[in-house]
């Protein structure tokens, strides 16, 4: 057996976010009002490191459009948007007029509004919706659990050779390991796990940084 990841203890956890680029104070005020505003919800958004590697990733990648599917109250979009070049595009899909308000306001006070394209509906329609040639150098999933298969599906043929698709929340809080879990979300995370391992279209791997989070390749 080859070397195993750690086991993440708080200490560790702390010792990464340490680490890692600091959190600025426009993605420490959005985390705030968020908790503030949505107790029941703050846990949606992305990781301090997962947001600091997200904006490493888009400028490796040379990313020009980018596409989250998944916005909430924009934590993840600031991260992408920011490792975009000036004339960069950030096509962000969610169903919450009420949430992405609330990224609304922030992607001003980080600058970045002018690059990000909000679409409000279903995400599914909105990717069948967009014209046949616009294409991805990165895409993001990030929003309901049982619709990430059909979300993938949409995106691969859409990526340009060479793109990056990510998705979050791939170890649903270890409960892809537990099988007495048959909660839809979890098994909706199972199914898709599965698939990507089997397409051959893209190189992946599920990396274990905040609740997992899967990296694939369009080769
Ligand atoms: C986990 S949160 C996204 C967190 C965000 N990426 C961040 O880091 O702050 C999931 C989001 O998906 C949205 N969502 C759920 N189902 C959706 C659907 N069918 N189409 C579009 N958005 C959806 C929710 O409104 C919510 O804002």
């Amino acid at each position: 057996m080859t070397r195993t990841t750690e086991t993440i203890t708080p200490e560790l956890q702390a010792y990464i976010v340490d680490h890692t680029d600091p959190v600025d104070p426009v993605l420490a005020e959005l985390a705030e009002e968020t908790a503030r505003l949505y107790p029941d919800h703050k846990g949606m958004q992305i990781g301090a490191e997962q947001g600091a590697f997200t904006t490493l990733l888009t400028r490796i990648q040379g990313a020009r459009d980018v596409v989250e599917i998944g916005t909430f109250t924009g934590y993840s979009s600031i991260c992408f948007a920011r490792g975009l070049p000036s004339d960069g595009r950030l096509l962000a899909l969610d169903i919450s007029e009420e949430w992405t308000s609330v990224a609304r306001r922030y992607w001003e006070r980080a600058g970045v509004a002018d690059r990000i394209d909000l679409r409000i509906g279903p995400a599914l329609e909105s990717l069948q919706g967009l014209p046949e040639q616009e294409q991805f150098d990165i895409a993001f999933l990030d929003a309901d659990k049982t619709g990430y298969i059909d979300y993938w599906e949409e995106l691969v043929p859409r990526m340009r050779a060479g793109g990056l698709l990510l998705a979050d929340n791939t170890l649903s809080h270890g409960r892809v390991v537990d099988p007495d879990n048959t909660e839809p979300h979890v098994q909706g995370i199972r199914d898709f796990n599965d698939r990507l391992v089997a397409d051959d279209r893209v190189t992946q791997v599920l990396l274990p940084l905040g609740d997992g989070l899967t990296l694939a390749r369009k080769n």
